[in-house]
């Protein structure tokens, strides 16, 4: 199975893509990890920065960049999950195109749903333990405002193929990874190995 996580900034996509890629064993690609694993030192790095310590978007191409290397190493047989990748129209249609050159195609689209409060106040509290640079107050709105024109125009795009699952994420993690897999095995027959 390929599977989308979609959802704002602090939704949990990275929480729940953890969990459900232990249950699936499956590969877990997540284009903001991949981004900030770049050496700050280096010149990709330094530009890394500056697309996305304010909030701010890293271009397209670039990110087509990283995750066409990535998924060159994916072993097909398993089930992947894509955390804040595609963000954007331009990406989603470029990525179908990718899958469907290998037989492939997103089997679900998990649609992550939070109010902005409670978005502001886990992104805040994570900032006092982990220190990403861009959990402030300024970097994160500029990361909702984003999400709404940029991001979310996905959902009607994955909608129209009939693949997207809306979750109410506000609950615990616990909670919330029960309404996943409730998608995810409901979705498929695929069974935790
Ligand atoms: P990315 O790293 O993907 O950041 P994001 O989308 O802003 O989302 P987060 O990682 O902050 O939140 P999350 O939804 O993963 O939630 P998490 O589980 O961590 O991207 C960073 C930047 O890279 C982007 O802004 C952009 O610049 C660039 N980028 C990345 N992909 C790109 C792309 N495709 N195109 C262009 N640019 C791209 O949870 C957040 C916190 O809440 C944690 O502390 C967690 O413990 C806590 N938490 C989680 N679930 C719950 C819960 N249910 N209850 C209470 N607390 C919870
Ligand atoms: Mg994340």
């Amino acid at each position: 199975m390929r599977i989308v996580f979609i959802g704002p900034p602090g939704a949990g996509k990275g929480t729940q893509c953890k969990r459900l890629a232990k249950l699936l064993h499956a590969a877990h690609l997540s284009t903001g990890d991949m981004l900030r694993s770049v050496d700050r030192h280096s010149d990709l790095g330094r530009r890394i920065a500056g697309y996305i310590d304010d909030g701010g978007f890293a271009p397209d191409e670039l990110i087509m960049e990283i995750v066409t290397a990535r998924l060159a190493e994916i072993d097909y047989n398993k089930s992947c999950l894509f955390d804040g990748f595609p963000r954007t129209l331009r990406q989603a249609e470029m990525f179908d195109e990718i899958l469907a050159s290998q037989n492939s195609q997103i089997d679900l689209v998990i649609n992550l749903e939070v109010d902005r409060d409670e978005l502001v106040s886990r992104l805040l509290d994570r900032a006092k333990v982990e220190h990403r640079l861009d959990d402030n107050l300024s970097a994160i709105s500029t990361r909702l405002q984003i999400y709404s024109t940029v991001t979310v125009p996905l959902l009607a795009y994955y909608g129209e193929k009939g693949i997207v699952k809306t979750i109410d994420a506000t609950a615990s993690a616990d909670i919330v990874f029960e309404r996943v897999k409730a998608c995810v095995l409901g979705h498929s027959g695929d069974r935790p190995r």
